[in-house]
């Protein structure tokens, strides 16, 4: 198998100075990919080139990660040459059950520490995996800022205690940060969030460069293979876009490839889902090879469609609710 130089892979610097790796293999199967499916293409990617892997203990295959974890250590990869990222789920909010996620995530994933650790959603509300978008759980709350900072603040004893290296947020809004940034004693590396070209966020981006927050941006080629509950009739295709088409045309790669280089030329961390070999070495082959033009990045820019895929609407506390009340559009916190 060829291996990519590492040299050769783009690194962003977070704003404590350590490095992560630009592109990332996602790790949820979207009810489509078997936990053995994940596990085989995390060893074929990390053989590859790839040392980032995007986890989390709701995907419910982390103990299938570590057992393929524990394969790419024994082949040679040094455990500091790794980003391994996890996420508390959210019905693990309350400090001591972030504390048992995160010893929960380490142990499945057969590691004594994570690179980072993530607030997966800023709701503290459970619902089965896979149930339906009208689902609704009876104790589901708003977002309630004195509960996130004491999420927070089990967060920051996970740095204390060396289980995790760094801590960053997921599905943050501008309104949300702000508060945090406020309130936290350990400033989040990273916001994770979703970022592809039909769903660009620009203010949201801005906002966390300017804060020396890193964007990761999740779904990145437009999540074709999500779920039934996450499509609805007017979501567009990014991999379609006449746009990204004639790039792609050009450049002689796949629609995929051009979402990737865009991503990575922008400045975010992408985290590309694949479990087939081809799809996953040709992502990473993306983003190490023949860049967009200044043009074709100016072009993309301009192609935003504001398409937010991944709705949410699990996580509405009340009823008559439309999932925008979960974004803040107003720049208010819907109570
Ligand atoms: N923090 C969060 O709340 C959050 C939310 C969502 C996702 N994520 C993370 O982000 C990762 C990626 O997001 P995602 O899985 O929703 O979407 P995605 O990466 O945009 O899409 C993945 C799908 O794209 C297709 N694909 C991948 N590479 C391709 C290529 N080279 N050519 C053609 N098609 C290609 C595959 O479809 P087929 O399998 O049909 O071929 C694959 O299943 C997840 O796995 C997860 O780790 C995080």
């Amino acid at each position: 198998m060829k291996n990519i130089d590492q040299a050769k892979v783009p690194r962003r610097k977070l704003y404590n100075g350590s490095e992560i790796p630009a592109i990332g293999l996602g790790t949820f199967g979207s009810d489509t990919y078997t936990a053995e499916q994940i596990a085989e293409a995390v060893v074929g990617a990390a053989g590859y080139g790839y040392r980032h892997f995007d986890c989390a203990s709701v995907y419910g295959n982390e103990s299938y990660i570590g057992n393929a974890l524990s394969k790419v250590i024994k082949s040679g990869i040094d455990r500091e040459e790794l980003w391994i990222t996890s996420k508390v789920w959210n019905d693990m909010h309350d400090p001591e059950n972030v504390i048992k996620s995160c010893k929960k995530s380490l142990s499945d994933l057969q590691l004594d520490y994570l690179d980072l650790y993530l607030v997966h959603w800023p709701f503290p509300n459970f619902h089965p995996p896979g149930c339906d978008v009208d689902s609704r759980s009876p104790d589901s709350k708003p977002y309630i800022h004195g509960n996130y900072m004491n999420t927070w603040l089990a967060m920051e004893e996970l740095l204390t205690q060396g289980l995790v290296r760094h801590i960053g947020t997921s599905n943050m809004t501008i309104p949300k940060l702000k508060l945090l940034l406020r309130d936290a004693k350990v400033k989040p590396v990273v916001n994770e969030m979703e970022i592809h070209p039909h769903f660009q966020q620009q203010e949201l981006y801005d906002y966390l460069i300017e804060n020396q927050i890193q964007p990761i941006g999740y779904s990145p080629l437009g999540s074709p293979s999500r779920p039934e509950r996450d499509r609805s009739k007017q979501d567009t295709v990014d991999m379609e876009d006449p746009i990204i088409v004639s790039a792609a045309k050009k450049h002689g790669v796949h629609p995929a490839a051009v979402c990737l280089k865009w991503a990575v030329q922008r400045g975010q961390v992408t985290i590309p889902f694949s479990a087939k070999e081809r799809q996953y070495k040709s992502n990473m082959d993306a983003v190490i090879m023949d860049p967009l033009s200044e043009d074709e990045m100016n072009d993309i820019s301009k192609i935003d469609k504001n398409n937010r895929l991944i709705k949410g609407q699990v996580f509405l506390w009340k009823d008559n609710q439309s999932w925008e009340d979960l974004w803040d559009l107003d720049g208010q916190i819907a109570e």
